[in-house]
């Protein structure tokens, strides 16, 4: 599949948990690697059983120092801040999901942001529940009743599970629908426009550098 991309041209990311995922990767000729830390919203991209879960700070440095390939980072950040810490740590972007969700264009339905907005840091689970794939997603009644109770494949649980999800959406009800989000959900306390979220990350990023520019370097 790589290999087709490439004579058409088309770059080629993958995401991946593990040192052992992403030199899979890199060996298969992707262009840029994401490493997701386990703070992450969404599936977890572990690839094969042998999962190296760690978090953002960990996994970023362990993948950048494995790999001759630029490395994105997943998982917890949500501002300038966050971006400049990863950026030190070896990486060569960030990729946000969790952020985007309590933005103004998100599609998710109101009450998923704001169940976003009120969401602590200890607030979500990694859970097979929703689709039979562990997905970090904030912790409600569907996930606490389904328990580790055995799945069907891939997808077709969340085909099974549809029409509890749609109803709970019709009826705007946070307790059965899935809202796959991070541990940055403890960060998030605002609904601004998207474009606004990259503008403040970008700003706050400069000045995070400047400030360490001050520390390191007074002359500067
Ligand atoms: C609502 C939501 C949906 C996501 N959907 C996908 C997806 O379809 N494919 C994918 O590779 N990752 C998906 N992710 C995971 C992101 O790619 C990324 O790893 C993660 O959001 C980064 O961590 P953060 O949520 O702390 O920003 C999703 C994440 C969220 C929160």
């Amino acid at each position: 599949m790589v290999a087709r991309c490439h004579e058409r041209e088309i770059r080629v990311m993958a995401m991946v948990t593990s040192v052992k995922d992403a030199r899979a990767v890199a060996a298969a000729g992707v262009d840029i690697i994401v490493a997701q830390g386990t703070e992450a919203g969404g599936h977890r991209s572990n690839w094969t059983e042998a999962v190296e879960e760690a978090g953002t700070m960990v996994i970023v440095p362990r993948i950048a120092d494995a790999v001759d390939r630029p490395i994105v980072a997943a998982g917890g950040i949500v501002d300038g801040r966050g971006l400049v810490a990863v950026l030190a740590l070896g990486a060569a972007g960030v990729m946000l999901g969790t952020r985007f969700i309590a933005t103004r264009e998100s599609i998710a339905p109101p009450f998923f942001k704001q169940s976003v907005l009120a969401a602590g840091a200890g607030d979500t689970i990694v859970s097979r529940a929703f689709t039979g794939l562990p997905m970090r997603t904030l912790r409600n009644q569907f996930a606490s009743d389904y328990g580790d109770a055995p799945v069907l494949p891939a997808m077709l649980q969340s085909n099974a599970a549809e029409d509890i999800f749609k109803a709970a959406a019709a009826r705007g009800d946070a307790r059965y629908f899935p809202m796959p989000a991070g541990e940055s959900a403890g960060l998030i306390d605002d609904l601004p426009p998207a474009a606004d979220v990259v503008r403040r990350i970008a700003v706050e990023a400069s000045a995070a550098v400047r400030g360490f520019t001050a520390v390191f370097d007074p002359q500067a």
